[in-house]
C-alpha cells in the first residue's frame, strides 16, 4: 500500500518518535496525530481528542478516515478502541481489550504466566486488605506490592518491611496511593538483577524482536527516589546477546502469543516484556501491550528500515493478513540514548506553562533529535505541559558518543525547574 493516511493516537514522546519515523516513510503521504503536542505539530497535523473517551476517539477516526490507526498509549487500548475499529473493518495497530489485559490487570498477567509456565516472581493475588494481611505471612521482606490496574508507573511499591507492605496495601484499597481505590493487588517476591525492556512485534501468531533497551525508572541519579514513567533509556546490542534473545523468544514472547491465541485473545501489536535478569535466569516483571516511553525514542532512533512495514505486518486485516515473519527490520549498529527533561516536582505535582528556550540550538546538534513528551504552544511559544517534557535522543557508533550528543543537545535547552538525570546509561558504562 502506498499514499497512505496514518492516524497516530497519543501525545507524548513515544508518539512523537512514531510520527517522526512515519514521516520518513515514502509510502505515507498524510500524517495526523490526536492529540499530539507542540513538537509533533511541526511534522504532522494535530487534532484534539479526549483520550479517556471512547466516543471521542471514535469520532476522530470517523472524521479522519485513516488507512491505518496506530495507538500509542494504554488507555485507549483498555477502552477497547482496537475492538471497535476492527468491527468497523478498519486497520489498526494495537491489541484488543482482552489481549491488553496483559497490561491492564497485573493479576491477569501473573495468572496467565502461571498457566503458561512463563518465568516470573512468586506472587499472591489479594482481593481485600484481610487477604493481603494473611498472604503477607508467607512472604519475606523486602517485597513488592502492586496495584492491579493501570497506574502510569506509580502502582508499584518496593517495601523493605512487612509494615511498609501493609501500608501500601491499605493505600491501594482505600485509594490513597493512586487517587482511586483498586479492588485487587499483587504481592510479589523482590527480584534483583539488571532490567531489560524486550519489545517484540506480534501478528497474533508470530513474534519478531526489536533491539533491546534499558529504562531508568527512578527519578534520582543512582536509581534513587520514587518511580516515574521513565527518566531515560538507551539501546545497545550488548544488552542482550543473540542466545539470550532466542531464549526469551522461546520461553517468554512466543509462549505469550501462543497462550493468548489459545485463550481466544490473539495478541497483535507490540508486546513489551519488562524483564529482570536474575541469578535464577530472566523473569518477567511486567508486560506492557504497547511501545514503551522513553524506550521507543531510543529504539526508533536506531531503526534503519521503514516503520510502516512493521506496523502493517502487525495489523492484520481481512484482505491483508500481515505477518511479522515476512518483513525485514534493519537497525543501525551501535547505540542510542534518550534523556528525559522533566518539570520540577515530577513525579509529584508540577506547574505547567513554563517557556522552553534553546530548542532550535539543540536541533543543530547533528545526530540528536528532541522528542516532545509534554509540551504545548501558547502565544506562539513552546511551553511545558506535562511532568515529562522532552526526550533528547541521539544515536551514534558507541553508547558513550550517543550519550555525549544527547547531553550536548540537552545543554542548549532551558525551562524553569528543568530536572534530568546525568547518569543515563551508567550501568552499561560501569
Ligand atoms: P512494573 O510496573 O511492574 O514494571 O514495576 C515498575 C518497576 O518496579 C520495575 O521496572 C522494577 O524496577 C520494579 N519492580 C517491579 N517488580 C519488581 C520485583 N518483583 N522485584 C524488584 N523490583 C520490581
Ligand atoms: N518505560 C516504561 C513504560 O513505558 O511503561
Amino acid at each position: 500500500m502506498s499514499n497512505m493516511k496514518v492516524l497516530v493516537i497519543g501525545g507524548g514522546g513515544r508518539e512523537h518518535a512514531i510520527v517522526w519515523a512515519l514521516r520518513r516513510s515514502s509510502r505515507v503521504n498524510e500524517l495526523v496525530c490526536a492529540p499530539g503536542n507542540a513538537g509533533i505539530a511541526q511534522i504532522a497535523t494535530c487534532v484534539p481528542v479526549q483520550q479517556s473517551s471512547l466516543q471521542d476517539l471514535l469520532r476522530v477516526v470517523a472524521e479522519q478516515q485513516p488507512d491505518l490507526t496506530v495507538i500509542g498509549p494504554e488507555l485507549p487500548l483498555s477502552l477497547g478502541l482496537v475492538d471497535e475499529l476492527r468491527q468497523r473493518g478498519l486497520r489498526v495497530f494495537g491489541p484488543t481489550k482482552d489481549a491488553a489485559q496483559l497490561e491492564t490487570s497485573k493479576a491477569f498477567a501473573k495468572e496467565f504466566m502461571q498457566r503458561h509456565q512463563i518465568p516470573t516472581a512468586h506472587y499472591a493475588v489479594c482481593d481485600s486488605f484481610q487477604e493481603a494481611t494473611d498472604a503477607l505471612k508467607l512472604f519475606h521482606a523486602p517485597l513488592v506490592v502492586k496495584a492491579d490496574g493501570l497506574a502510569a508507573g506509580k502502582g508499584v511499591v518496593i517495601c523493605q518491611t512487612k509494615d511498609e507492605a501493609l501500608a501500601a496495601a491499605q493505600g491501594i484499597f482505600d485509594g490513597m496511593l493512586l487517587g482511586v481505590a483498586d479492588r485487587k493487588l499483587v504481592l510479589e517476591e523482590f527480584l534483583e538483577g539488571e532490567e531489560v525492556s524486550f519489545l517484540v512485534l506480534c501478528d497474533g501468531k508470530h513474534v519478531a524482536p526489536l533491539v533491546p533497551a534499558q529504562d531508568h525508572k527512578r527519578i534520582g541519579e543512582g536509581d534513587t527516589g520514587p518511580n516515574t514513567g521513565g527518566m531515560g533509556a538507551y539501546s545497545t546490542d550488548d544488552l542482550l546477546d543473540p542466545a539470550m534473545s532466542d531464549w526469551l523468544i522461546a520461553h517468554v514472547a512466543q509462549p505469550v502469543v501462543d497462550g493468548m491465541a489459545a485463550e481466544g485473545a490473539p495478541f497483535t501489536g507490540i508486546l513489551y516484556c519488562g524483564l529482570m535478569m536474575t541469578a535464577r535466569g530472566p523473569m518477567v516483571l511486567e508486560f506492557n501491550t504497547r511501545f514503551g516511553d522513553p524506550e521507543t525514542q531510543a529504539v526508533l532512533m536506531r531503526l534503519d528500515s521503514d516503520i510502516l512495514d512493521m506496523l502493517l505486518a502487525a495489523s492484520p486485516s481481512p484482505g491483508e493478513p500481515g505477518g511479522v515473519g515476512g518483513i525485514e527490520m534493519r537497525w543501525k549498529p551501535g547505540a542510542s540514548a534518550c534523556i528525559i527533561a522533566a518539570s520540577a516536582g515530577y513525579p509529584g505535582s508540577y506547574t505547567p506553562g513554563r517557556a522552553i528556550t534553546g530548542l532550535d540550538a539543540a536541533a543543530q546538534v547533528a545526530g540528536a533529535v528532541v522528542f516532545h513528551s509534554g509540551t504545548a504552544t501558547a502565544d506562539g511559544a513552546c511551553v511545558t505541559a506535562g511532568g515529562r517534557v522532552l526526550g533528547v535522543t541521539a544515536a551514534a557508533p558507541t553508547l558513550q558518543q550517543a550519550l555525549s550528543l544527547a547531553y550536548q543537545a540537552l545543554g542548549k535547552i532551558h525551562f524553569e525547574g528543568m530536572q534530568y538525570r546525568r547518569d543515563i546509561g551508567h550501568r552499561a558504562l560501569k
